[in-house]
């Protein structure tokens, strides 16, 4: 058997799906991250990006990020341990230390990174991992990595979370990963119930914050700030893909656990140092949340006013305090079939089927951005 057998027959499948217009990855944008977007020659108005403060093309970001690549070029150009460290990263972690409340804090080259390689990393031989059954697959990827033991806890169900904290043996070191804000559905994780159980089992915790940072919270600092939690967390983790205007991944974390992971998280070390224009990208995206309070004001007005519509047409909405609206379609066929149309009709949505959720369960995912206008919307 020819090992490209099964790519042939995938692609296949793909080019099915694709003449049923039931394909909808992979396009191109131009520019992606936009309120208008050119797609084959189209102007649609963007609802798919998780540019949720519009800082990707920001000015004042875009300014700072060409700067940056006229003093420091295009890259690094080696890992962050040997060569590729610039004074423009370790700004950036002690910032970021500050912005989400932690001691200190490493920056990662994508955020896929930083969770899988802080969790695989963090969680060895002997240790337990418990991982919310809907967390990111940067998560599950540092769970299949790591030899500590993983018990996967229902979704959000602290009843669940407990029976499996109290299976664990004393001896354990336990660490409860989850994300702040569910990606897919936009709904925040019970954080309080959380951090109850980790205190009474003696267990860390680690939260990623990618879809929170920049999202939730009165000033945009994330799940942490939403539930008046900061200072309270172990690990702190995010990306700078949503938010956060570039690429690239962070783990927030007291000084020792940074230090053990920048020297051991073999995702930190065997990969080439993010760009230092990212760092500069970053760095203006925080200046610009701390200068421009009202960005969040307007996400926040831009996603009611989005919300109250659809609801208004009749549309079913889970309820969330994010600018992720999930629309309650159900079967997949209707699902395509609805993100075909609002495409012709000039809309970019991300229509959302299992695995990503559950069966029956598929919707069409909107996303917010403050640089909509009410017109777009
Ligand atoms: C919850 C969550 N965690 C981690 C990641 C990975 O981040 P990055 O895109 O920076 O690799 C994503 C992005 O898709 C995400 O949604």
């Amino acid at each position: 058997m020819d090992l490209f057998t099964k790519c042939t027959e995938f692609s296949r499948w793909i080019d099915s799906l694709r003449k049923k217009r039931q394909f909808f990855y992979l396009r191109e944008f131009d520019p992606a991250a936009s309120p208008t977007v050119t797609m084959a020659g189209r102007k649609l108005i963007m609802l798919g990006s998780n540019n949720y403060l519009g800082l990707a093309t920001h000015p004042r970001v875009v300014e700072a990020t060409v700067r940056a690549v006229e003093e420091y070029g295009t890259g690094a150009c080696s890992s962050r341990v040997l060569t590729g460290t610039t004074s423009l990263h370790s700004r950036l972690e002690k910032r970021l230390a500050s912005f989400k409340g932690t001691e200190d804090a490493v920056v990662f080259s994508a955020g896929f990174l930083a969770m899988m390689g802080t969790v695989s990393a963090v969680a060895a031989e002997g240790d337990v991992v418990l991982s919310d059954e809907f967390n990111h697959a940067s998560i599950v990827e540092g769970c299949r990595l790591t030899s500590a033991e993983v018990k996967i806890y229902r979704h959000n169900d602290m009843t669940d979370l407990e029976e499996k904290l109290a299976s664990c043996d004393a001896s354990q070191g336990k660490l409860i990963v989850t994300d702040g804000v569910f990606s897919m559905r936009g709904t925040v994780a019970d954080l309080p119930g959380v951090k109850a159980l980790a205190d009474k089992y003696e267990a860390r915790v680690m939260v990623d914050d990618a879809h929170g940072t920049g999202a939730i919270g009165e000033t945009g600092r994330g799940t942490l700030e939403h539930f008046g939690m900061e200072g309270e967390i172990d690990l702190v983790c995010g990306t700078f893909s949503k938010s956060l205007g570039t690429i690239g991944g962070f783990t927030g974390a007291p000084k020792d656990v940074v230090t053990f992971l920048k020297l051991s998280s073999r995702p930190f070390i065997f990969t080439a140092s993010p760009p230092p224009s990212s760092m500069a990208t970053v760095l203006a995206c925080m200046d610009v949340m701390r200068d421009e309070p009202e960005l969040m004001v307007h996400l926040r007005d831009k996603t009611r006013l989005m919300k109250d519509g659809l609801s208004d047409l009749g549309y079913r909405l889970e309820e969330t305090v994010t600018p992720i609206i999930p629309v309650l379609i159900g079967d997949d066929e209707t699902t395509f079939t609805m993100a075909g149309a609002l495409e012709e009709e000039g809309v970019v949505v991300n229509p959302i089927v299992p695995p990503a959720v559950p069966s029956g369960a598929s919707l069409i995912r909107v996303s917010m951005m403050a640089s909509l206008s009410d017109n777009e919307i």
